[in-house]
Formats: C-alpha cells, structure tokens, sequence
C-alpha cells in the first residue's frame, strides 16, 4: 500500500512541487466529501452569476473554486493560479516558484442529476524572469512545459489520476483514513478502439473532415473504417478521458460553428493541455485534428481547443482525415 507521497518521492518529485500537489489534493478531498453530502450540503443548484465564458455558474463551481483559490494562494511555492471561474489570474500572497491552473468542477451540468464530475490540474514552473505575479503572460506556454497534471473523479469512488512525467498513476480515496492510496501504476491506453465519444447534437455545425469520419464510423464493418462503432456520453470530459484510460476509446470536441469567434468548447490550459499529458504519459495521442495540444501556443487564460484524444491509432486516423 502506497501513499501519494511516497509515490512522488519515489518519482524524484521536488519537495516544494510535492506541497503545491498536497494543496491541491486537501481542496478536492473537500470537493468529495461535499459531493458525498450533496443536498444535505446544501451545495446543488445554480448561483446568480455567470464565468467570464458566459456560462451560469452552479453552486459547486463556486465552492470548489473558492477551496481550490484559497488553498493555492497562501502557497508559499505558487506564483499565481488560473482558473476557469476566474475572469484573471490571481496572485500568491507569497509568490512562489509554481503556476497552477485548475477547472474546479468539470461536467458541471451532471452535479445536479448526481453523475460523475470531476476537477482538472496542471501546473506550470514560473518563467525565471521579472514579470510580476499578476501578469496573466506568464502562464503562455505550451502543454510540453507541465511539470505535473492530473484529476480527481468523483465518481462511485474518488480517483485521483495524475502524471508528473513519469508515466500516469491512479490513486483511490480510502475514506476510512482520508488518503489517496496508489491502486494502478504505469496506465497503458490500448492503440486501438472502436468506441468513441462525440456530442452529437453538433453535427450539423462540425467542419466537413469530423462529419465524414463519424460517418464513416456509423457505417460499421461496412464502411471504409471496416469495424463497428459503440458510443458513449458522460458529459464530462474527466469520465471520458477515465474511461479511455481504463479501456481505450477515442474522445472528440471538435471545432463547430455555433459560434465561429470559438476555437471549440474545452479550455486550452485547464482542459485541454493536462488531459493530453495523461494521455499522451498513457501511450495514447492527442490533438486538435491538425497539431498536437501540446505543441499550440496559448495567448490567453481561457483559450479554447478542438480536442480529438485516446487511442493512438484512432487519433491518428482523425488526423488524416483532417489532412486529406
Ligand atoms: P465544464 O463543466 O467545466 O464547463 O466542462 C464541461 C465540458 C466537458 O467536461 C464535457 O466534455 C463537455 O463540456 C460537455 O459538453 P456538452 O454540454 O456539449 O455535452
Ligand atoms: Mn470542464
Ligand atoms: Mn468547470
């Protein structure tokens, strides 16, 4: 039986980036037992407010951010954090040597029917210049230049999932003594699927490449693929990208034209960029149909990415597809 901090030390994870994890891990052990208590918590339903993307925020949003902010700010190792409940980056009382950018509450619209949700991290090193703590530019690098990503499903157990560039480690909260105990090492994606995830009620907005490879997914053995498709839809990007982990599959929120000023749905630097280093770490592929996440130059907070990730030769078949 090991304990998340004995699996980091063993990594050769450096101690203060070990305490910058520890805060994040304290603020989502809150998130699950809140989640567990859910309406005697008195923490469902929606706030007042919208984010800085336009979109109403639920009670949950606010409280896992709230926990998440306060923790990561007093850090005396954290420069500054961004969130995606947050309009601009915040400052560290005490700025330190790490960025942290976090979606608090991913599939937040499954909080109100008590399905999966989850939270996303990832962290960043400081660049070693003189841009003060508030200065949002600071946190434009790529994906490449993570030093630790990961998420906690909160799902029929509380799974952390993280990577810090050695591989992709899943941790289950044993809630009898409130630790993260490592359950799976060395997670391998399998090369091949025939299960993919798609919002489908988009199709009729996605670029003609995407329509014609979920066409051609629906045509089964007959079709040009020659194998026949299953689907799945959670709704939150953490249960896919769990599941894909576990057994494979491809996920998809590509480009679409409902609001052409939008790159996609998901988030480049809190969705996006931490989801692509666990699969990538897992043997799988991630792009946005036509690059690599990881490899796209954000140029803000809240950018926003086409996403086509899993299963490395699914992945790739997209990708040609998008280069015919
Ligand atoms: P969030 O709740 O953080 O805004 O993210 C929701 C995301 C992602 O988790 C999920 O894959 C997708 O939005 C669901 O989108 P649809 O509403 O189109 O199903
Ligand atoms: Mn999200
Ligand atoms: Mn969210």
């Amino acid at each position: 039986m090991k304990r998340l901090d004995q699996v980091l030390a063993a990594d050769g994870v450096p101690a203060e980036l070990e305490l910058v994890i520890n805060d994040v891990i304290v603020a989502c052990k809150d998130i699950a037992f809140k989640l567990r208590q859910g309406e005697l918590a008195g923490i469902l339903g929606a706030t007042e407010d919208e984010n800085v993307q336009g979109e109403t925020q639920k009670m949950l949003d606010v409280i896992s951010n709230d926990l998440l902010k306060d923790i990561l700010i007093d850090n005396p190792y954290v420069k500054a954090i961004g969130s995606e409940e947050e309009d601009y980056t915040v400052a560290s009382t005490t700025p330190g040597k790490y960025l942290v950018t976090f979606d608090p509450l991913d599939g937040s619209s499954n909080i109100d029917v008590n399905l999966s949700v989850g939270t996303i991290f990832s962290i960043l090193e400081a660049p070693e210049d003189d841009r003060a703590a508030d200065d949002q530019s600071i946190f434009l690098q790529n994906g490449r230049k993570q030093v630790a990503a990961g998420y906690v499903l909160y799902g029929p157990s509380a799974l952390l999932v993280m990577s810090t560039g050695n591989g992709v480690n899943i941790f289950t909260l044993d809630t009898t003594v409130g630790e993260f105990i490592l359950t799976k090492s060395g997670v391998q994606i399998p090369e091949d699927t025939a299960e993919f995830a798609i919002n489908m009620s988009n199709q009729r907005f996605w670029e003609p490449e995407m329509k014609q490879y979920i066409d051609d997914c629906l045509q089964g053995e007959e079709g040009p693929l020659g194998k026949r498709y299953n689907m799945r839809w959670v709704a939150s990007m953490v249960a896919e990208v769990h599941r894909i982990l576990m057994r494979g599959g491809i996920f998809m929120y590509p480009y679409d034209n409902r609001d052409p000023s939008k790159a996609g749905k998901l988030r480049l630097m809190y969705e996006g960029n931490p989801m692509s280093m666990l699969v990538e770490q897992a043997g799988g592929a991630s792009s946005t149909g036509r690059m690599d996440i990881m490899d796209v130059a954000p140029q803000g907070i809240h950018d926003r990415v086409p996403v086509v990730l899993g299963s490395k030769n699914e992945v790739a078949k997209v990708v040609a597809y998008h280069a015919k």
